[in-house]
């Protein structure tokens, strides 16, 4: 496929006035890469089911479907309390859904607030319609703010990643990248976070390879990764997961990039399953192992690896694969989301404010914003 991505960029959502109301539209991704079939939701239960499905998925994008959908529910006069609770709920790893929810909830009740406040003198009535009307157009505004803030963060990590592997793997030529899951435009107001580095290094001639774990069960790398990288042109190579250990004991793998769905204070990080076998066998080969993800993905409410809640999804993820049975019925099965990753195995964090890397003591406490490191400006 020779399609350039700079032709027809992916957009996972959008929001769309129509005749009938608000509603936001997803791609959706349960379907790629065979359709690019689109999710109209105008319901909270239906937003709900697409992000529990994996209809749309991924950090940064869940924060934008958050803060879209509290401006869906306030515009069509559902009870914004209610939504905003089972949006923040509705898969509990990536901290990005539970803060776009925040800020969307917070715009619209400080708008009400507000408005509250300049006519309090009148005699006016409590359910003033112009007041839900301010408020459902302040959370939308919320929405579209960090969906701008979200593209910026990509190109900050794009350039930054790229820069920081100039530094870690001095001499190179072309880069032999592995990375895990999906975590290009299909989760991102922009390019993403790492296939965002990946990406920068191929507009600039210097990525040899992208090596994309399948990433069982779902196979988001295979489905998703591969997709985003044929659309953008790059030299990519599927591998199923239990096949990296033979590329890095062969010497094909120059450094290691994943996203992240929630770092916590001490620099612990939840990405895809199979993310820590990945991190052990960088640590063992000497390949630097980064984590790239913006500072909203950073949760200093959270304080190490125990306090981080790990999704267990349902057992037909691993017992079925395209809809056909691979294991005995009743089979027990262990299907967490999430992997945690910890900080001793990380070479760097890549965030959108900067570049944290460990110092000699490999302490690792992560206290933005006054600690970021090294290569921002
Ligand atoms: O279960 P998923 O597909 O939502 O998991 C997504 C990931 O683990 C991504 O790597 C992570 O959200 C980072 S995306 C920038």
């Amino acid at each position: 496929m020779v399609a350039s991505d700079e032709l027809s960029p992916i957009q996972p959502l959008r929001w769309e006035q129509g005749p009938d109301g608000p509603a936001l539209v997803l791609l959706d991704q349960t379907q790629l890469p065979g359709a690019e079939t689109e999710l109209v939701c105008t319901s909270i239960p239906t937003l709900v089911d697409a992000i529990r499905r994996l209809a749309v998925r991924g950090a940064p994008v869940l924060g934008l479907v958050g803060a879209y959908g509290v401006a869906l529910a306030a515009a069509r006069g559902f009870e914004v309390a209610d939504a905003a609770g089972s949006l923040a709920n509705a898969r509990p790893t990536a901290v990005n859904l539970s803060l776009g929810v925040r800020r969307a909830r917070e715009a619209y009740e400080s708008t009400l607030k507000d408005y509250a406040e300049r006519h309090s003198a009148d005699s006016g009535d409590a359910e003033d319609p112009q007041a839900f009307r301010e408020a459902a157009a302040a959370a939308l505004a919320a929405a579209q703010l960090m969906h701008r803030q979200d593209a910026d963060a990509s190109r900050r990590m794009g350039e930054l990643g790229a820069r920081l592997l100039d530094e870690l793997v001095p001499g190179a030529g072309g880069l032999r990248l592995l990375t895990h899951c999906n975590t290009g435009r299909l989760v991102s107001g922009g390019e993403g976070t790492a296939f965002a580095v990946a990406l920068a290094l191929h507009r600039q001639g210097r990525l040899a390879r992208l090596w994309v774990d399948e990433t069982r069960p779902l196979l988001q790398g295979s489905r998703l990764t591969g997709y985003e990288a044929a659309r953008s042109g790059m030299p990519y190579t599927i591998l199923a997961d239990s096949a990296a250990g033979s590329l890095f004991a062969a010497g094909e793998v120059d450094a290691v990039l994943i996203g992240a769905d929630r770092i916590a204070a001490d620099g612990s990080t939840a990405n895809k399953v199979g993310s820590y076998p990945l991190a052990v066998l960088a640590r063992h080969h000497g390949v630097p192992f980064l984590v790239v993800a913006p500072e909203s993905t950073v949760d200093l409410e959270t304080p190490d690896a125990e306090a981080i809640t790990v999704e267990q999804r349902s057992a037909h993820e691993v017992t079925e694969f395209a809809g056909r049975s691979v294991a005995p019925p009743g089979a027990a099965v262990y299907n967490p989301a999430f992997d945690i990753v910890p900080p001793s195995l990380v070479s760097a964090y890549v965030l959108d404010s900067g570049v944290l890397v460990p110092n000699e003591s490999q302490e690792w406490r992560i206290s933005l914003p006054s600690v970021v490191q090294i290569t921002d400006g």
